[in-house]
Protein backbone atom coordinates (compact mmCIF):
# COMPACT_ATOMS: atom_id res chain seq x y z
CA UNK A 1 0.00 0.00 0.00
CA UNK A 2 1.19 3.64 -0.98
CA UNK A 3 1.61 5.22 2.37
CA UNK A 4 2.61 8.88 1.80
CA UNK A 5 3.89 10.20 4.93
CA UNK A 6 6.65 7.93 4.40
CA UNK A 7 7.93 11.10 2.77
CA UNK A 8 7.50 13.27 5.71
CA UNK A 9 8.88 10.14 8.06
CA UNK A 10 11.88 9.66 5.73
CA UNK A 11 14.57 11.25 4.24
CA UNK A 12 13.20 10.31 0.98
CA UNK A 13 13.15 12.12 -1.62
CA UNK A 14 9.76 12.15 -4.20
CA UNK A 15 11.64 10.40 -6.62
CA UNK A 16 12.42 7.87 -4.65
CA UNK A 17 9.34 6.95 -2.80
CA UNK A 18 7.76 6.91 -6.28
CA UNK A 19 9.81 4.51 -8.24
CA UNK A 20 10.56 1.87 -5.67
CA UNK A 21 7.04 1.86 -4.06
CA UNK A 22 5.95 -1.47 -5.68
CA UNK A 23 9.16 -3.21 -4.59
CA UNK A 24 9.93 -2.59 -0.79
CA UNK A 25 8.42 -2.25 2.21
CA UNK A 26 8.40 1.44 4.27
CA UNK A 27 9.97 0.15 6.89
CA UNK A 28 12.93 -1.93 5.00
CA UNK A 29 13.48 1.68 2.84
CA UNK A 30 13.78 3.54 6.44
CA UNK A 31 16.21 1.24 7.31
CA UNK A 32 18.01 1.61 4.60
CA UNK A 33 18.37 5.10 4.12
CA UNK A 34 19.03 5.35 7.47
CA UNK A 35 22.18 3.04 7.76
CA UNK A 36 23.11 4.63 4.25
CA UNK A 37 23.72 8.31 6.01
CA UNK A 38 25.12 6.41 8.87
CA UNK A 39 27.67 4.78 6.62
CA UNK A 40 28.13 7.92 4.93
CA UNK A 41 29.16 9.88 8.07
CA UNK A 42 30.69 7.28 8.83
CA UNK A 43 35.17 8.01 8.89
CA UNK A 44 33.74 11.27 7.88
CA UNK A 45 36.25 14.45 8.53
CA UNK A 46 34.35 17.30 9.07
CA UNK A 47 37.61 19.29 9.38
CA UNK A 48 38.53 18.84 5.96
CA UNK A 49 37.05 20.38 2.28
CA UNK A 50 35.79 17.94 -0.26
CA UNK A 51 38.84 17.22 -3.27
CA UNK A 52 41.29 18.41 0.02
CA UNK A 53 44.69 18.63 -1.62
CA UNK A 54 43.57 18.18 -4.93
CA UNK A 55 41.51 20.57 -7.45
CA UNK A 56 39.79 23.44 -6.08
CA UNK A 57 36.40 23.23 -4.42
CA UNK A 58 33.76 24.92 -6.77
CA UNK A 59 30.79 26.72 -5.29
CA UNK A 60 27.65 28.08 -6.64
CA UNK A 61 25.71 30.78 -5.63
CA UNK A 62 22.58 32.57 -5.94
CA UNK A 63 20.69 34.12 -3.54
CA UNK A 64 16.66 35.44 -3.50
CA UNK A 65 15.38 38.80 -2.33
CA UNK A 66 12.90 38.73 0.35
CA UNK A 67 12.95 42.39 1.33
CA UNK A 68 14.72 45.76 1.41
CA UNK A 69 14.21 46.93 4.76
CA UNK A 70 15.74 50.19 5.32
CA UNK A 71 18.31 52.25 4.11
CA UNK A 72 19.81 54.80 6.53
CA UNK A 73 22.02 57.73 5.08
CA UNK A 74 23.13 58.67 8.80
CA UNK A 75 24.94 55.12 9.43
CA UNK A 76 25.52 54.28 5.73
CA UNK A 77 24.48 51.06 5.51
CA UNK A 78 21.19 48.94 4.44
CA UNK A 79 19.15 46.18 5.83
CA UNK A 80 18.06 43.72 3.40
CA UNK A 81 16.14 40.02 3.68
CA UNK A 82 17.96 37.32 1.77
CA UNK A 83 17.82 33.65 0.37
CA UNK A 84 21.09 32.35 0.05
CA UNK A 85 21.78 29.25 -1.69
CA UNK A 86 25.45 27.46 -2.25
CA UNK A 87 26.32 24.77 -4.30
CA UNK A 88 29.04 22.44 -3.83
CA UNK A 89 29.87 18.73 -4.58
CA UNK A 90 31.43 15.89 -1.68
CA UNK A 91 32.21 12.84 -3.41
CA UNK A 92 32.40 11.53 0.12
CA UNK A 93 28.93 11.83 0.47
CA UNK A 94 27.70 10.10 -2.90
CA UNK A 95 25.30 7.19 -2.04
CA UNK A 96 24.07 5.89 -5.27
CA UNK A 97 24.30 6.36 -9.02
CA UNK A 98 20.52 7.02 -9.60
CA UNK A 99 19.02 10.64 -9.89
CA UNK A 100 17.98 10.18 -6.01
CA UNK A 101 17.64 13.32 -3.61
CA UNK A 102 17.67 13.57 0.25
CA UNK A 103 15.91 16.21 1.44
CA UNK A 104 17.58 16.50 5.28
CA UNK A 105 17.20 18.50 7.87
CA UNK A 106 19.01 21.65 8.58
CA UNK A 107 21.10 20.51 11.29
CA UNK A 108 22.35 18.23 9.26
CA UNK A 109 25.18 20.71 8.06
CA UNK A 110 26.76 20.71 11.40
CA UNK A 111 27.92 16.96 10.65
CA UNK A 112 29.20 17.75 7.14
CA UNK A 113 32.03 20.18 5.34
CA UNK A 114 30.13 23.31 4.42
CA UNK A 115 32.01 26.66 2.89
CA UNK A 116 32.93 29.19 5.58
CA UNK A 117 31.05 31.93 3.54
CA UNK A 118 31.00 35.77 5.01
CA UNK A 119 29.35 39.01 3.78
CA UNK A 120 32.68 41.28 3.42
CA UNK A 121 30.85 44.36 4.01
CA UNK A 122 28.30 43.01 6.20
CA UNK A 123 27.65 44.69 9.70
CA UNK A 124 25.00 42.95 11.87
CA UNK A 125 23.42 39.98 10.57
CA UNK A 126 21.15 37.21 12.26
CA UNK A 127 19.31 34.01 11.37
CA UNK A 128 15.54 33.55 11.61
CA UNK A 129 14.50 30.95 14.15
CA UNK A 130 10.86 31.10 13.92
CA UNK A 131 9.70 27.92 14.10
CA UNK A 132 13.01 26.19 13.29
CA UNK A 133 16.07 27.73 12.07
CA UNK A 134 15.88 28.72 8.61
CA UNK A 135 18.54 26.21 6.61
CA UNK A 136 18.34 23.51 4.53
CA UNK A 137 20.14 20.62 3.34
CA UNK A 138 19.55 18.56 -0.22
CA UNK A 139 21.74 15.74 -0.82
CA UNK A 140 21.56 14.08 -4.57
CA UNK A 141 23.15 10.43 -5.01
CA UNK A 142 25.88 11.98 -6.39
CA UNK A 143 27.39 13.76 -3.53
CA UNK A 144 25.73 17.35 -4.91
CA UNK A 145 25.22 19.32 -1.76
CA UNK A 146 22.55 22.21 -1.77
CA UNK A 147 22.58 24.22 1.45
CA UNK A 148 20.04 26.82 1.55
CA UNK A 149 19.67 29.47 4.88
CA UNK A 150 17.16 32.47 4.85
CA UNK A 151 18.80 35.84 7.20
CA UNK A 152 18.18 39.36 7.73
CA UNK A 153 21.53 41.96 7.18
CA UNK A 154 22.81 45.04 8.01
CA UNK A 155 25.42 45.92 4.89
CA UNK A 156 27.57 48.54 4.61
CA UNK A 157 26.92 50.97 1.62
CA UNK A 158 28.92 54.58 1.29
CA UNK A 159 27.04 57.05 0.02
CA UNK A 160 28.12 59.71 -1.93
CA UNK A 161 25.74 62.24 -1.23
CA UNK A 162 26.71 65.13 -3.20
CA UNK A 163 23.27 65.12 -5.10
CA UNK A 164 21.10 64.76 -2.10
CA UNK A 165 17.99 64.20 -2.76
CA UNK A 166 18.67 63.81 -6.48
CA UNK A 167 21.20 61.35 -5.87
CA UNK A 168 20.93 57.96 -7.38
CA UNK A 169 23.45 55.28 -5.08
CA UNK A 170 25.32 51.80 -5.74
CA UNK A 171 24.75 49.59 -2.93
CA UNK A 172 26.96 46.12 -3.00
CA UNK A 173 26.77 42.67 -1.20
CA UNK A 174 30.11 41.06 -1.34
CA UNK A 175 30.58 37.15 -1.03
CA UNK A 176 33.86 35.70 0.18
CA UNK A 177 35.11 32.31 1.89
CA UNK A 178 36.31 33.89 4.74
CA UNK A 179 39.30 31.01 4.64
CA UNK A 180 39.68 29.16 1.47
CA UNK A 181 41.88 31.43 -0.96
CA UNK A 182 41.78 30.23 -4.87
CA UNK A 183 43.89 27.73 -4.18
CA UNK A 184 41.26 25.63 -2.03
CA UNK A 185 37.76 27.41 -3.17
CA UNK A 186 36.51 29.59 -5.86
CA UNK A 187 33.05 30.79 -6.14
CA UNK A 188 30.86 31.66 -9.11
CA UNK A 189 27.68 32.69 -9.58
CA UNK A 190 24.94 30.03 -10.81
CA UNK A 191 22.68 30.93 -14.24
CA UNK A 192 20.64 32.84 -12.41
CA UNK A 193 22.18 34.47 -9.66
CA UNK A 194 19.18 36.88 -8.14
CA UNK A 195 15.98 36.32 -7.95
CA UNK A 196 13.13 38.64 -6.44
CA UNK A 197 14.84 42.01 -7.31
CA UNK A 198 12.04 43.17 -9.35
CA UNK A 199 9.24 42.32 -6.72
CA UNK A 200 11.05 44.32 -3.82
CA UNK A 201 9.99 47.40 -2.35
CA UNK A 202 11.11 50.09 -0.88
CA UNK A 203 9.83 53.22 0.39
CA UNK A 204 12.24 55.82 -0.38
CA UNK A 205 14.25 54.08 -3.74
CA UNK A 206 13.36 52.87 -6.94
CA UNK A 207 15.70 49.63 -7.65
CA UNK A 208 16.47 50.90 -11.57
CA UNK A 209 19.07 47.69 -11.98
CA UNK A 210 21.42 45.78 -10.83
CA UNK A 211 24.37 43.45 -11.46
CA UNK A 212 26.78 40.33 -10.14
CA UNK A 213 30.31 40.50 -10.39
CA UNK A 214 33.29 38.13 -9.54
CA UNK A 215 36.97 39.14 -8.99
CA UNK A 216 40.26 38.24 -7.16
CA UNK A 217 40.59 40.14 -3.77
CA UNK A 218 44.16 40.83 -2.84
CA UNK A 219 44.27 40.16 0.99
CA UNK A 220 47.24 40.15 3.35
CA UNK A 221 46.38 36.10 4.05
CA UNK A 222 46.07 35.62 0.28
CA UNK A 223 43.79 36.04 -2.99
CA UNK A 224 40.14 34.68 -2.06
CA UNK A 225 37.75 34.93 -4.63
CA UNK A 226 35.26 37.36 -4.25
CA UNK A 227 31.27 37.82 -5.80
CA UNK A 228 29.48 41.25 -5.74
CA UNK A 229 26.32 41.79 -6.55
CA UNK A 230 25.08 45.82 -6.88
CA UNK A 231 21.93 47.42 -6.88
CA UNK A 232 21.67 50.50 -8.43
CA UNK A 233 19.15 52.62 -6.33
CA UNK A 234 17.56 55.71 -7.52
CA UNK A 235 15.91 57.91 -4.83
CA UNK A 236 12.19 59.12 -5.21
CA UNK A 237 12.16 62.19 -5.20
CA UNK A 238 8.45 62.92 -4.32
CA UNK A 239 8.74 63.11 -0.29
CA UNK A 240 11.41 65.79 -0.76
CA UNK A 241 9.14 67.92 -3.33
CA UNK A 242 6.14 67.63 -0.71
CA UNK A 243 8.43 68.43 2.52
CA UNK A 244 10.89 70.37 1.37
CA UNK A 245 11.33 72.18 -2.11
CA UNK A 246 7.78 73.26 -2.09
CA UNK A 247 7.80 75.11 1.17
CA UNK A 248 10.52 76.41 0.53
CA UNK A 249 9.66 78.01 -2.72
CA UNK A 250 6.29 79.43 -0.80
CA UNK A 251 8.34 80.82 1.70
CA UNK A 252 10.49 82.39 -0.99
CA UNK A 253 6.88 83.87 -2.64
CA UNK A 254 5.97 84.57 0.49
CA UNK A 255 8.93 87.38 1.23
CA UNK A 256 8.18 88.99 -2.29
CA UNK A 257 5.08 90.25 -0.69
CA UNK A 258 6.66 92.77 1.29
CA UNK A 259 7.31 94.25 -1.86
CA UNK A 260 3.62 94.96 -2.27
CA UNK A 261 3.00 96.55 1.39
CA UNK A 262 3.00 100.09 1.70
CA UNK A 263 6.13 101.23 2.88
CA UNK A 264 5.45 102.93 5.93
CA UNK A 265 3.68 99.53 7.55
CA UNK A 266 6.88 99.15 9.26
CA UNK A 267 5.49 96.68 11.88
CA UNK A 268 3.43 94.56 8.74
CA UNK A 269 7.06 94.16 6.54
CA UNK A 270 9.51 93.44 9.52
CA UNK A 271 6.96 90.78 11.06
CA UNK A 272 6.90 89.42 7.37
CA UNK A 273 10.55 89.22 6.83
CA UNK A 274 11.48 87.53 10.16
CA UNK A 275 8.70 84.88 9.90
CA UNK A 276 9.94 83.72 6.32
CA UNK A 277 13.63 83.45 7.68
CA UNK A 278 12.87 81.75 10.68
CA UNK A 279 10.62 79.59 8.12
CA UNK A 280 13.53 78.43 6.32
CA UNK A 281 15.65 78.04 9.45
CA UNK A 282 13.17 75.24 10.83
CA UNK A 283 12.77 73.73 6.99
CA UNK A 284 16.91 73.00 6.39
CA UNK A 285 17.11 71.78 10.80
CA UNK A 286 14.53 69.31 9.72
CA UNK A 287 16.51 67.81 6.62
CA UNK A 288 19.92 68.02 8.45
CA UNK A 289 18.71 65.76 11.19
CA UNK A 290 18.11 63.19 8.82
CA UNK A 291 21.78 63.10 7.48
CA UNK A 292 25.13 62.13 8.61
CA UNK A 293 27.39 65.04 9.67
CA UNK A 294 29.37 65.06 6.28
CA UNK A 295 30.97 67.82 5.34
CA UNK A 296 30.58 68.57 1.12
CA UNK A 297 27.65 70.69 0.37
CA UNK A 298 24.64 68.56 -1.41
CA UNK A 299 22.41 69.60 -3.49
CA UNK A 300 19.56 69.79 -1.07
CA UNK A 301 22.13 72.31 1.15
CA UNK A 302 22.70 74.31 -1.82
CA UNK A 303 18.61 75.12 -2.72
CA UNK A 304 18.34 75.68 1.56
CA UNK A 305 20.86 77.67 1.30
CA UNK A 306 19.70 80.17 -1.76
CA UNK A 307 16.39 80.49 -0.38
CA UNK A 308 17.83 81.78 2.70
CA UNK A 309 19.94 84.17 0.80
CA UNK A 310 16.10 85.19 -0.76
CA UNK A 311 14.40 85.33 2.34
CA UNK A 312 16.84 87.38 3.70
CA UNK A 313 17.15 89.74 0.57
CA UNK A 314 13.80 90.48 1.17
CA UNK A 315 14.37 91.59 4.99
CA UNK A 316 17.25 93.58 3.71
CA UNK A 317 15.26 94.94 0.89
CA UNK A 318 12.87 96.42 3.16
CA UNK A 319 15.50 97.79 5.54
CA UNK A 320 17.29 99.44 2.20
CA UNK A 321 13.69 101.00 1.32
CA UNK A 322 13.07 102.21 4.98
CA UNK A 323 16.18 103.91 4.82
CA UNK A 324 16.40 105.77 1.40
CA UNK A 325 12.49 106.32 2.32
CA UNK A 326 13.18 108.06 6.11
CA UNK A 327 16.65 109.68 4.85
CA UNK A 328 14.82 111.55 1.76
CA UNK A 329 12.60 112.93 4.00
CA UNK A 330 15.31 113.91 6.63
CA UNK A 331 17.13 115.66 3.75
CA UNK A 332 14.31 117.28 2.18
CA UNK A 333 13.11 118.38 5.46
CA UNK A 334 16.44 120.11 6.39
CA UNK A 335 16.44 121.50 3.35
CA UNK A 336 12.98 123.11 3.34
CA UNK A 337 13.85 124.09 6.31
CA UNK A 338 16.67 126.62 5.53
CA UNK A 339 14.98 127.48 2.51
CA UNK A 340 12.01 128.91 4.56
CA UNK A 341 14.76 130.86 7.29
CA UNK A 342 16.24 132.35 4.69
CA UNK A 343 12.66 133.42 3.34
CA UNK A 344 11.33 134.51 6.09
CA UNK A 345 14.30 136.73 7.49
CA UNK A 346 14.40 138.23 3.81
CA UNK A 347 10.10 138.75 4.33
CA UNK A 348 10.99 139.58 7.80
CA UNK A 349 12.66 142.98 6.85
CA UNK A 350 9.88 143.71 4.11
CA UNK A 351 6.98 143.50 6.03
CA UNK A 352 6.53 143.43 10.40
CA UNK A 353 2.96 142.18 10.48
CA UNK A 354 3.36 138.32 10.11
CA UNK A 355 2.04 136.29 12.96
CA UNK A 356 3.78 132.80 11.99
CA UNK A 357 7.01 131.64 12.13
CA UNK A 358 8.46 129.26 9.89
CA UNK A 359 8.10 126.60 12.26
CA UNK A 360 4.82 127.03 12.49
CA UNK A 361 4.49 126.45 8.61
CA UNK A 362 6.55 123.15 8.35
CA UNK A 363 4.63 121.99 11.60
CA UNK A 364 1.40 122.92 9.58
CA UNK A 365 2.78 121.48 6.62
CA UNK A 366 3.92 117.94 8.23
CA UNK A 367 0.80 117.82 9.88
CA UNK A 368 -1.45 118.17 6.88
CA UNK A 369 0.26 114.84 5.61
CA UNK A 370 -0.20 113.20 8.53
CA UNK A 371 -1.73 109.71 8.42
CA UNK A 372 -4.26 110.52 11.72
CA UNK A 373 -7.41 112.03 10.36
CA UNK A 374 -7.97 114.07 14.19
CA UNK A 375 -5.18 116.15 13.41
CA UNK A 376 -5.39 116.53 10.28
CA UNK A 377 -9.06 118.06 10.52
CA UNK A 378 -8.26 119.89 12.96
CA UNK A 379 -5.96 122.11 11.63
CA UNK A 380 -7.90 122.31 8.52
CA UNK A 381 -10.36 123.86 10.41
CA UNK A 382 -8.35 125.76 11.82
CA UNK A 383 -7.21 126.92 7.92
CA UNK A 384 -10.46 129.27 7.84
CA UNK A 385 -8.13 132.22 8.19
CA UNK A 386 -7.23 131.25 4.90
CA UNK A 387 -10.60 132.77 3.83
CA UNK A 388 -9.84 136.05 4.76
CA UNK A 389 -7.29 138.64 3.60
CA UNK A 390 -4.15 138.01 1.70
CA UNK A 391 -2.64 140.30 4.98
CA UNK A 392 -3.27 137.15 7.31
CA UNK A 393 -1.73 134.44 5.17
CA UNK A 394 1.49 133.21 7.28
CA UNK A 395 4.05 135.16 4.95
CA UNK A 396 6.48 132.10 3.73
CA UNK A 397 3.13 130.18 2.99
CA UNK A 398 2.05 133.30 0.73
CA UNK A 399 6.04 133.29 -0.81
CA UNK A 400 6.06 129.45 -1.43
CA UNK A 401 2.76 129.55 -3.03
CA UNK A 402 4.11 131.70 -5.52
CA UNK A 403 6.89 129.46 -6.47
CA UNK A 404 4.95 126.52 -7.13
CA UNK A 405 6.22 124.45 -4.17
CA UNK A 406 3.32 124.12 -2.07
CA UNK A 407 1.71 122.13 -5.24
CA UNK A 408 4.20 119.68 -5.70
CA UNK A 409 3.05 117.29 -2.51
CA UNK A 410 0.15 115.66 -1.83
CA UNK A 411 -1.78 117.83 0.60
CA UNK A 412 -4.47 118.18 -1.81
CA UNK A 413 -7.08 120.46 0.20
CA UNK A 414 -4.63 123.20 0.41
CA UNK A 415 -4.26 123.34 -3.30
CA UNK A 416 -8.01 123.18 -3.56
CA UNK A 417 -7.51 126.29 -0.76
CA UNK A 418 -5.32 128.08 -3.18
CA UNK A 419 -7.88 127.53 -6.35
CA UNK A 420 -10.87 128.97 -4.01
CA UNK A 421 -8.51 131.88 -3.61
CA UNK A 422 -7.85 132.53 -6.88
CA UNK A 423 -11.53 131.70 -8.32
CA UNK A 424 -13.59 133.16 -6.24
CA UNK A 425 -16.15 134.08 -9.20
CA UNK A 426 -16.63 130.88 -10.50
CA UNK A 427 -19.99 129.36 -10.00
CA UNK A 428 -21.25 127.41 -7.56
CA UNK A 429 -21.47 124.07 -9.33
CA UNK A 430 -18.17 123.63 -10.64
CA UNK A 431 -16.86 123.88 -7.54
CA UNK A 432 -19.21 121.05 -6.21
CA UNK A 433 -17.77 119.04 -9.19
CA UNK A 434 -14.54 119.56 -8.39
CA UNK A 435 -14.97 118.99 -4.88
CA UNK A 436 -16.59 115.55 -5.82
CA UNK A 437 -13.94 115.20 -8.24
CA UNK A 438 -11.27 115.22 -5.58
CA UNK A 439 -13.11 113.30 -2.83
CA UNK A 440 -12.77 110.17 -5.27
CA UNK A 441 -9.32 110.68 -6.24
CA UNK A 442 -8.55 111.28 -2.28
CA UNK A 443 -10.18 107.76 -1.90
CA UNK A 444 -8.67 105.93 -4.63
CA UNK A 445 -5.54 104.40 -3.75
CA UNK A 446 -2.17 106.00 -4.39
CA UNK A 447 -0.68 103.93 -6.59
CA UNK A 448 1.91 106.42 -8.05
CA UNK A 449 3.39 106.32 -3.92
CA UNK A 450 5.40 103.37 -4.71
CA UNK A 451 9.43 103.27 -3.21
CA UNK A 452 11.82 102.80 -6.44
CA UNK A 453 13.40 99.91 -4.54
CA UNK A 454 10.30 98.21 -4.17
CA UNK A 455 9.45 99.01 -7.24
CA UNK A 456 12.40 96.97 -9.19
CA UNK A 457 12.37 94.52 -6.29
CA UNK A 458 8.95 93.25 -7.42
CA UNK A 459 10.67 92.15 -10.86
CA UNK A 460 14.13 91.38 -9.80
CA UNK A 461 13.54 88.66 -7.09
CA UNK A 462 10.69 86.59 -9.07
CA UNK A 463 12.55 86.40 -11.81
CA UNK A 464 16.39 85.94 -10.38
CA UNK A 465 14.59 83.35 -8.18
CA UNK A 466 13.16 81.60 -11.20
CA UNK A 467 16.53 81.89 -12.91
CA UNK A 468 17.83 80.50 -10.01
CA UNK A 469 15.53 77.79 -10.16
CA UNK A 470 16.35 77.08 -13.63
CA UNK A 471 19.72 76.51 -13.33
CA UNK A 472 19.42 74.49 -10.14
CA UNK A 473 17.26 71.56 -11.62
CA UNK A 474 19.10 71.69 -15.11
CA UNK A 475 22.15 70.69 -13.54
CA UNK A 476 20.87 68.66 -10.57
CA UNK A 477 17.90 66.73 -12.16
CA UNK A 478 18.67 66.56 -15.97
CA UNK A 479 22.62 66.06 -15.74
C1 LIG B 1 18.92 0.44 -0.32
O1 LIG B 1 19.60 -0.80 -0.29
C2 LIG B 1 19.93 -1.28 -1.57
C3 LIG B 1 20.56 -2.64 -1.35
O2 LIG B 1 19.81 -3.42 -0.55
C4 LIG B 1 20.81 -0.33 -2.37
O3 LIG B 1 21.05 -0.86 -3.61
C5 LIG B 1 20.16 1.01 -2.46
O4 LIG B 1 21.02 1.92 -3.06
C6 LIG B 1 19.78 1.49 -1.08
N1 LIG B 1 19.10 2.69 -1.17
C7 LIG B 1 19.51 3.82 -0.62
C8 LIG B 1 18.66 4.97 -0.81
O5 LIG B 1 20.52 3.90 0.00
C1 LIG C 1 28.55 49.74 -8.58
O1 LIG C 1 29.91 50.07 -8.39
C2 LIG C 1 30.80 49.03 -8.75
C3 LIG C 1 32.19 49.45 -8.36
O2 LIG C 1 32.41 50.79 -8.56
C4 LIG C 1 30.68 48.76 -10.24
O3 LIG C 1 31.54 47.75 -10.62
C5 LIG C 1 29.25 48.36 -10.53
O4 LIG C 1 29.06 48.18 -11.89
C6 LIG C 1 28.26 49.39 -10.02
N1 LIG C 1 26.93 48.85 -10.11
C7 LIG C 1 25.98 49.38 -10.86
C8 LIG C 1 24.68 48.69 -10.87
O5 LIG C 1 26.17 50.38 -11.52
Amino acid sequence: MYRCYILLLSFLGQNYCFSDLSTRSSSQRLDNVTRTISSLLGGYDIRLRPNFGGEPLFIGMDLTIASFDAISEVNMDYTITLYLNQYWKDERLAFSNRNEILTLAGDFAEKIWVPDTFFANDKNSFFHDVTERNKLVRLDGEGGITYGMRFTTTLACMMDLHYYPLDSQNCTVEIESYGYTVMDVVMYWMETPVRGVEEAELPQFTIIGWETNDRMEKLATGIYQRLSLSFKLQRNIGYFVFQTYLPSILIVMLSWVSCWINHEATSARVTLGITTVLTMTTISTGVRSSLPRISYVKAIDIYLVMCFVFVFAALLEYAAVNYTYWGARAKKKSKKNKELEKNTTTEKLNSNDHKFNSDDIIELEEVRMSPIPSIRNKYSSRGDIFDFDQSRFPPSFRISRTTGYAYNYRASGLRYRGNKIGNVHKPKVMHAIKKGALVIKASMPKIKDVNVIDKYSRIVFPVSFTLFNVGYWLFYYFE
